[in-house]
């Protein structure tokens, strides 16, 4: 194979950079010629695709978002589109493609796989961390220290003035941003998706520790409930205390690439590159246990991600007996 590209599509995350630094320069370690698509799969059917050099990634690992670009495409669902993109990469005579992406990037991903005859590996990059076979997700660690910060902060002015703060995480459908946050956060109230909770039951215990000298709540809640408002008010009206909401939105996706997700870029792309030399046309490179596996697009795309028991066995100390 003398041609690869590389491609970022949807909800961008910090560790892109790193993983486009690391895919160029291994790329050429194997002799092998980088080439960038911008702007996700718009820019592949628009055949926005470069060849990339070492001055392309140069000063990018420390960069939060993407050097090249991302985009949510529609068109990508519809097949003529589809065969325009591979006609794009047939005419460079690209032969495979490493897809940087969640779960509706994997999608078009298995698409692709099923319409043509090139080569293609994900790298899972979603800050959600909800993508089914693997337990990690290139920017999480970033989106959840940028989290931590917020968080710490907002402690100081919640405790100054005796109120509680309902904290919004991102994550679409997936309350795995809310859940660690609240863990390491030292939350009171942690609301997601996945556990049911009893407003009665926090509501006796936030009486008796207000009794008890408790000033201030922070309760952190993923935006995939649409409760914070609602949360908010019955602080007000249960609770008996002043509350405020902050959504953290879009600040969660960005942000100096932490340590840890260099380091995954560097391991996840490195893997990505070696499956694909080795003849494997159709993988998603995951991460459980300490260790990397490319495991078939099948058994990745369209299938529900789920947080481990043990993690959410934790949360389901808040507000129970
Ligand atoms: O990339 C994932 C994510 O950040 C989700 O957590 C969030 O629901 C969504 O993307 C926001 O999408 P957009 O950037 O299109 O507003």
């Amino acid at each position: 194979m003398k041609k690869m590209a590389i491609v970022c599509s949807g909800g961008d995350s910090s560790g892109m950079n790193a993983a486009l630094k690391r895919f160029v320069e291994y790329c050429i370690r194997k002799e092998i010629e980088p080439w960038f698509v911008h702007d996700g799969y718009e820019g592949l059917i628009d055949d926005r695709i470069e060849k990339a050099d070492y001055a392309s990634v140069a000063g990018i690992i420390t960069r939060g978002g993407t050097k090249i670009g991302s985009a949510r495409s529609k068109r990508f669902m519809e097949a003529h589109y589809r065969k325009q993109a591979i006609a794009n990469l047939h005419a460079r005579g690209i032969g495979a493609l490493v897809v940087l992406g969640g779960d509706g990037s994997f999608r078009g991903m298995h698409k692709l796989t099923q319409e043509s005859d090139l080569a293609f590996c994900g790298i899972p990059a979603t800050i959600d961390n909800d993508i089914a076979g693997t337990e990690y997700c290139l920017g999480v660690d970033t989106a959840l220290n940028v989290i931590k910060d917020a968080v710490d902060a907002i402690r100081d002015t919640a405790s100054s003035f005796g109120r509680a703060f309902v904290i919004e995480t991102m994550g679409r459908e997936c309350g795995y941003l809310a859940l660690v946050s609240a863990l390491t956060g030292g939350a009171e109230m942690c609301l997601i998706p996945e556990i049911p909770y009893d407003l009665n039951a926090y509501k006796r215990d936030f009486l008796r520790e207000k009794a008890q000298g408790r000033r201030y709540f922070i309760a952190i809640v993923s935006e995939a409930l649409k409760k914070s408002e609602e949360v908010a008010k019955w602080f007000e009206e249960e609770v008996g205390i002043e509350s405020r909401v902050t959504v953290l939105g879009h600040i969660q996706r960005g942000g100096v690439t932490s340590v840890h997700d260099r380091l995954m870029a560097y391991r996840f792309v490195t893997h990505a590159v070696d499956a694909l030399l080795e003849g494997k046309k159709s993988s998603v490179i995951c991460y459980n246990d300490g260790g990397f596996e490319a495991k078939h697009i099948d058994d990745v795309a369209s299938k529900q991600y789920s947080i481990p028991e043990e993690l959410l066995s934790l949360a389901k100390e808040y507000g129970s007996e």
